[in-house]
């Protein structure tokens, strides 16, 4: 496996995606950890990324530098070579302007990193400080007109840096550079690939499940249907998936879910019919806060009436992937034990029951999760579904639910999907690309608590608005309205008037977030 050292924490998942998308396992690590604690991970190869800090900084993370003295090839990058530098006895200074984009470097003499990449190209520079006297052994291999010491390397020790990021595609020619440190240089084989991955997992989740029962939360979400294709792979029937229907699906959900699991992967489930219960604990509650509350805390009264129930069972399976974990402060990386804040104690185990965890998913990003997914024969609803909230329709319903506005919301946000689907779909046909330029990331309908005048035929109507809210975005931090072309928003809208009861009024959400948020609850 490949270790990178964090320094700054979104450098930190870029390399090691762009790694592992080069077909070789790599984790990340606080950029403090000691060398005695890297060398227990055996890592093959060490990268030091970068981050926003200056090395002199009195609170700078400093690199051990017993990780030099590993035998291990270690690279650089960014805030990466400058501790580098500082910890074998080169020099850092500020360099006379800063270097920040795309800039242009010279190479200077022989090196293996950048060996095959052209002798002017275009990196990605991000910095105000920059080595400013190599450490002694160290050769120079690039500049730039502001910038002494662009990279370089000891070959004879294993160590390589750079001053840029050859991890951002900006950077013309990082993954070679890359391939040249892992596949040349380390001696790598691409062999991380969706087959070695899953029968490494089954073979994981046999050696830890033995002959014990394991019970899944089954939500119909990407993660947790993952988790159960790959349980059902390993263990078959000594899964149990416990589906919790709380009725705040989408039109025809819990039966595509009920459908995959019991036809295609043969696993044991029990689908729990709870929407009446819900409807009841539902009834008159306005506060958004409230709902998310009632429907979280039912969820697991809900799971665990049936898990007690089952005889044998020893572990409860969750679909915790990557970004938690790393997010969570680097639980099983040996991180500071202090910052863990980990997600297993917000599972309210009723008094007396225990179950341990296992966590299949929790060394992959959400996008191998898919691959994942696919490769073990999900479905493609499954496996590129868009993000659903757990409360489900009762955020999307404003007031209170009830079963009418429930039918109306269903039928509404049916018909957006599967002219946004289409949508989407015809872009991919025609870009290649999922999620690309144009693409909608989210989309849905919004049933407000308002009713409005309209006529229909000959008669009035008093009937119930619809809002359309769909977003481009990548990561839910922020988002934009999606520019839809007219005409397919005059389908939606034509569309959820004439089939769709009680609705007389389509309305466009067109607030980017912020200010507002996706979700309108
Ligand atoms: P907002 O509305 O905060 O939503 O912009 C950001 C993303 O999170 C989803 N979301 C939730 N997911 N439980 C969830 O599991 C929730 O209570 C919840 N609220 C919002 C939302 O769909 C969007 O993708």
């Amino acid at each position: 496996r490949v270790a990178v050292l964090d320094f700054g924490a979104q450098y930190g998942q870029l390399i090691a995606r762009r790694i592992r998308d080069l077909k070789v396992y790599s984790e990340i690590v606080p950029g403090d950890i000691s060398a005695t604690e890297l060398a227990a991970l055996k890592p093959s190869a060490v990268i030091l990324s970068g981050g926003p800090a200056s090395v002199y900084a009195e609170d700078a993370p400093q690199v051990d530098p017993g990780v030099f003295e590993l035998g291990v090839p270690v690279l650089g990058f960014c805030y990466g070579q400058q501790a580098m530098a500082v910890a074998l006895g080169g020099e850092v200074g500020h360099t006379e302007k800063g270097e920040y984009g795309g800039v242009q470097i010279e190479l200077a003499g022989h090196s293996r990193l950048l060996e095959g990449t052209p002798q002017q190209q275009t990196v990605w520079m991000s910095h105000r400080d920059a080595v400013t006297r190599a450490p002694e052994g160290f050769t120079i291999t690039s500049r730039t007109s502001t910038c002494p010491v662009a990279s370089m390397e000891c070959p004879e020790r294993g160590l390589y840096a750079t001053q840029f990021h050859p991890e951002v595609r900006h950077s013309a020619h990082g993954n070679q550079m890359l391939q040249n440190f892992l596949f040349d240089i380390c001696g790598l084989t691409p062999s991380w690939t969706m087959n070695s991955i899953i029968d490494d997992s089954v073979a994981a989740i046999r050696a830890q499940v033995g002959d014990a029962r394991v019970i899944l939360g089954l939500s119909g979400g990407v993660d947790s249907s993952v988790v159960a294709a790959l349980c059902a792979r390993a263990i078959g029937k000594q899964l149990t998936c416990v589906f919790v229907n709380h009725g705040l699906l989408r039109k025809n959900e819990p039966e595509e879910v009920e459908e995959v699991f019991t036809r295609q992967f043969d696993v044991d489930f029990v689908h729990v019919h709870a929407e009446e219960r819900y409807e009841q604990l539902l009834a008159g509650i306005t506060d958004p806060e409230e709902k998310r509350r009632i429907i979280g805390s039912q969820f697991w009264n809900e799971f665990f009436a049936v898990a007690q129930d089952l005889d044998g069972v020893r572990f409860l399976a969750q679909g915790t992937i990557y970004p938690d974990i790393i997010e969570s402060g680097a639980r099983k990386t040996g991180g500071k034990a202090s910052t863990i804040k980990s997600h297993h104690n917000l599972i309210p185990f009723p008094e007396g029951v225990h179950f341990d965890l296992i966590e299949p998913l929790d060394h992959f990003f959400k996008d191998e999760v898919r691959a994942l997914g696919t490769a073990l024969g999900l479905p493609d609803h499954i496996v590129h579904r868009q993000p659903f909230p757990g409360p489900g329709l009762a955020i999307r319903i404003i007031g209170a639910v009830d079963r009418e506005k429930l039918t109306v919301l269903k039928e509404a946000d049916a018909i957006v999907r599967e002219e946004l689907d289409a949508y989407n779909e015809r872009l991919f046909r025609e870009t290649g690309e999922r999620n690309g330029e144009g693409s909608v990331w989210q989309y849905f309908a919004v049933l407000p608590d308002v009713r409005s005048v309209g006529v229909m035929g000959d008669e009035r109507t008093y009937a119930r608005p619809v809002i359309l809210r769909a977003v481009e975005s990548s990561d839910a931090m922020t988002a934009d309205w999606a520019k839809l072309p007219y005409e397919v928003l005059t389908r939606i809208s034509g569309r959820i008037v004439a089939e769709v009861p009680g609705v007389n009024r389509v309305a466009y959400d067109i607030t980017s977030k912020p200010p507002a948020t996706i979700e309108w609850e």
